[in-house]
């Protein structure tokens, strides 16, 4: 399979680079420039390098560099931005800074359309610019292929050598012919073929699993959420009633989730399927708790505990399947960033059991291609389209401290408000949404009598990649009904109120 390396250098962009890349069913993997060598890249036979950006100036004794003999490895190369100017650093060109220079936002670039890299696009076109530093003499053996107004060597190239180098980002869709432009260094430079493509990794997959695992027995933790299920349906084809998985229902879950869980893939796959009803377990242990992260660290921690009692029940177990995706696994550019929250997941289990091995059949895939997978291997259209669900689940919804009373409310009151985003088809219109039930009580009047109760918030947020998020302007009609649902159904709220907080400064949770 040919492939493409993304050399990370510490761009905001580096995932949206490989995504782009294998959107045109080519194989692309990020690795942080400090991580590989310049014979492990040789070795591994990439077909061609792309150099991110970066936030840094090549003369700053802190930026990061690469082996200049990279540019000779008879590789093809794209630099991008900072990967751009290190590209003429590297090569004895000279990057200059100049306040008057700098370019930020959308800027008209004049291309060389004779050159391969800007084969089928116009003479100019509208690019993204983000740039303070700037190439002001190319290096020898280098020619210019692009401009702007402020940017003299927008574009170069050595043609012999195939190193092309752009100082606007491809990648982003603000580029109007980005797509075209990396597609011609894949494909006009780096002459790649076709070959990423989600039903051949299913059926190479289950292939390789069928052999490697033969004869052993395998456990999965499922959540019920998209990469567990997906890691489970795929195991499963391959290995059979080899594969446990086991689910445990920590009673912190929505409506109705645990029976449909239990449903889809017990009796539907007929997946060897363990359910855990653990609810009185995790709620002793979080009766009383209202602090956040202790909620969060206590359930991580009692999932664990639940867990491993299970294993040990079922005996010698040799594997331990895992839904880690390519997001969780690059190491960014980016240094080390603060804790806000620490989300639980599956990651700490090989800790406390130990197994022979792990296998994360789902390591190399970015979210929507593990839905690709997902939908190819039959899985229903709502699990694998699914909103985001935290690991904690309405824990982190009900403020203050957790009982079976206020998570009924909520459950209640949630599904409720999913009924009706979901009747107005305004689904696909945010990625996250979901109840919250606070600690506020407020005064309310029914019929003649006053009420006190409780105060129900609803959140839905808009956002690529959960990092950031825009508050989605849901329609008023349905914010109306919901409201008007849940304060008649449901027993014990008086008021419902929504959430117009952006990510940042708030978080997409509450808690
Ligand atoms: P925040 O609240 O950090 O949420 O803005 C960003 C996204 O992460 C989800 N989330 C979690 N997911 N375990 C998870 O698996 C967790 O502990 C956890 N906490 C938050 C949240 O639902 C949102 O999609």
């Amino acid at each position: 399979m040919d492939k493409i390396l993304v050399l990370d250098f510490g761009g905001q962009y580096n995932q949206l680079i490989a995504r782009r890349v294998r959107e045109e069913h080519v194989y692309a993997e990020i690795k942080l420039f400090s991580k590989i060598t310049i014979d492990e890249i040789k070795n591994i036979g990439y077909k061609g390098i792309i150099f991110t950006g970066g936030p840094n100036s090549v003369y700053d004794p802190k930026s990061p560099h690469y082996d200049p003999a990279i540019l000779d490895a008879g590789i093809p190369i794209l630099g991008i931005c900072y990967g751009d100017q290190l590209m003429a650093f590297m090569a004895d060109g000279k990057v200059s800074s100049a306040e008057n220079s700098s370019e930020y936002g959308k800027t008209e670039v004049f291309f060389d359309n004779t050159n391969v890299l800007f084969k089928d696009t116009p003479n100019s076109s509208i690019c993204w610019m983000s740039h303070t530093d700037y190439i002001s003499t190319i290096p020898e053996g280098f020619k210019k292929i692009a401009h702007t107004e402020k940017c003299p060597f927008a574009g170069m190239c050595n043609e012999e050598k195939k190193l092309f180098g752009v100082q606007f980002h491809p990648e982003v869709t603000h580029t109007v012919f980005g797509k075209q432009i990396l597609n011609n260094f894949i494909f006009e430079v780096c002459k790649c073929n076709k070959d990423w493509k989600m039903e051949n990794f299913v059926e190479s997959s289950i292939e390789k699993y069928k052999k490697e695992l033969a004869g052993k027995k395998v456990l999965l933790a499922l959540s019920g959420g998209v990469d567990s299920s997906v890691a489970a349906v795929l195991l499963h084809k391959a290995i059979g009633q080899n594969l446990t998985c086991v689910f445990v229902d920590h009673g912190l879950l929505r409506k109705n989730e645990g029976d449909f869980v239990e449903k889809t893939f017990g009796t539907g796959f007929g997946i060897n399927l363990i359910r855990v009803n653990a609810e009185d377990r995790f709620l002793s242990k979080l009766a009383g708790v209202t602090e956040p992260e202790k909620k969060r660290k206590i359930i991580g921690e009692e999932f664990i505990r639940v867990f491993e009692d299970e294993a040990k029940k079922l005996g010698k177990i040799n594997v331990l399947v895992q839904g880690t995706i390519y997001p969780d696994v690059i190491e960014s550019g980016n240094g080390t960033s603060a804790v806000i929250k620490s989300h639980h997941n599956v990651g700490g289990l090989p800790d406390v059991i130990s197994f022979e091995e792990i296998v994360e059949p789902l390591r190399d895939l970015f979210k929507d291609e593990v839905r690709e997978v997902g939908t190819q291997l039959g899985i229903p259209y709502e699990l694998v389209w699914r909103q985001p669900f935290p690991g904690p689940g309405l824990a982190v919804r009900v403020i203050g401290d957790i009982t079976k009373e206020k998570l009924d409310i909520l459950r209640d009151a949630d599904a409720i408000f999913r009924e009706e985003v979901a009747n107005a088809g305004a689904e696909k219109s945010t990625n996250q949404y979901f109840a919250v039930l606070t600690d506020v009580k407020s005064v309310g009047v029914m019929g003649d009598a006053r009420t006190y109760g409780r105060t129900i918030v609803l959140r839905a947020v808009t956002t690529d990649d959960f990092m950031t998020a825009e508050w989605t302007r849901l329609p008023f009609e349905v914010l109306e009904r919901s409201s008007s649902r849940i304060t008649n159904e449901v027993k014990g709220i008086t008021r419902v109120v929504y959430d117009i907080t952006s990510k940042p400064p708030a978080t997409v949770e509450w808690e």
